[in-house]
């Protein structure tokens, strides 16, 4: 297949009507899948309502069919199609963050999505991305769309078009290059059929920003106890890992010199993530500054960048610094964690 590239500039006006974007939403009507990008990372879209468009996003990404996807809107009157009930709280939290990085699980009506868009669940996990090329093709298509973030199964999650294409050119229809995304990382999961709100991923909106607008929010176990069972089908899965073996590092920076001597002694070339603050202090095959540890919001931005890049750079080990677990540091924290498959050198 001859992947299209739409290369559309954000901050033209009249999107919605855009050649570019126009051919984009007609490939979504035929049913195809077609990349785009929103504030988070660049999802993989399809027709909602097509079990033919759905089964081509789980194909082109090699994804699981038990994780279900979030499904994505433009304007809030579209829920009452497939939502069977918008609770209170969830009400308030859609005031306070949409469009924005918050997807909300809601009941499910029966019989308008795919069945397996939801992977068969009483539920449907929605949100309205906050881009303005995301909002006009969500507007031009007029469906609700279905998209995971555009990456293959198990990779960092794309944060540019390149990304998308390294990953899946020829599997997709086409990709609408928008530049590259903001917040970095995907959005905050907050399941609200229950009476507490609870937590399934941490993301762009804070636990702390959540309490301030809703009182009383609970973080699912699987978040803090490896061995619980995730309420979110996708976070039992490995994820966002590069080729080579990453470990996360606490403690010194000449800790993590002292680990990075061992394996270059050994022979390994040796990877070491860190941010602008340490990237002239340590030495290293590679040394990769992912954003600035004092700002940690360009942490997250930087994040599956960086991760991609060790990628390119055949390095044999990767040592990363681990960040304060608060904030937008939860979602930082999570995903790299996922990323080293929790392997953790404590000093
Ligand atoms: O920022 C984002 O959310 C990006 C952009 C493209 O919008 N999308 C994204 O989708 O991250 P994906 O498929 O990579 O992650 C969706 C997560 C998975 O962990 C999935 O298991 C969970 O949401 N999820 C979806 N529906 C659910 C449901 N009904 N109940 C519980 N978890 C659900
Ligand atoms: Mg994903």
């Amino acid at each position: 297949m001859n992947t299209k590239v739409w290369k559309v500039d954000k901050y033209v006006d009249n999107l919605e009507n855009n050649p570019q974007v126009v051919d984009a939403a007609n490939f979504l009507r035929d049913n195809e899948v077609v990349a785009l990008p929103t504030e988070t990372v660049y999802g993989l879209g399809g027709n909602a309502t097509s079990d033919v468009a759905v089964a081509k996003i789980f194909a082109a990404k090699g994804r699981p069919s038990d994780n279900p996807l979030i499904i994505h809107i433009a304007e809030k009157k579209q829920l009452s199609t497939f939502v069977a009930e918008v609770p209170d709280k969830a009400e308030v939290l859609m005031e306070a963050f949409w469009p924005g990085p918050l997807t909300i699980i809601f009941k499910k009506k029966e019989g308008v999505l795919a069945e397996s868009a939801t992977a068969g669940l009483e539920t449907v996990a929605v949100r309205m991305p906050d881009h303005p090329v995301a909002l006009a093709l969500l507007k031009s298509c007029g469906l609700p769309i279905a998209a995971p973030s555009a990456n293959s199964s198990g990779k960092p999650s794309p944060t540019n078009a390149q990304h998308v294409l390294d990953d899946l050119n020829g599997k997709i229809a086409g990709v609408i290059d928008g530049g590259a995304t903001g917040i970095g990382v995907e959005s905050t999961v907050i399941d609200c059929t229950e009476a507490i709100p609870v937590i399934l991923r941490p993301g762009g909106v804070t636990k702390e920003q959540l309490k301030a607008v809703i009182g009383e929010v609970r973080v699912d176990a699987a978040l803090t106890d490896e061995a619980a069972r995730p309420k979110a089908p996708g976070m039992k899965y490995q994820h966002y890992a590069p080729n080579a073996p990453l470990f996360m590092v606490s403690g010194t920076t000449q800790f993590l010199q002292s680990l990075v001597e061992e394996k270059r002694t050994a022979g390994l070339r040796v990877g070491v993530l860190t941010t602008e603050e340490q990237v002239d202090v340590l030495e290293a095959d590679v040394v990769l500054a992912c954003g600035k540890r004092a700002e940690l919001e360009t942490v997250a931005t930087a994040l599956y960048d960086t991760l991609r890049k060790f990628n390119l750079e055949q390095v044999d080990i990767i040592f990363s610094e681990v960040f304060p677990n608060e904030g937008v540091g939860n979602a930082i924290m999570n995903r790299l964690q996922k990323a080293a498959g929790n392997k953790l050198i404590a000093e």
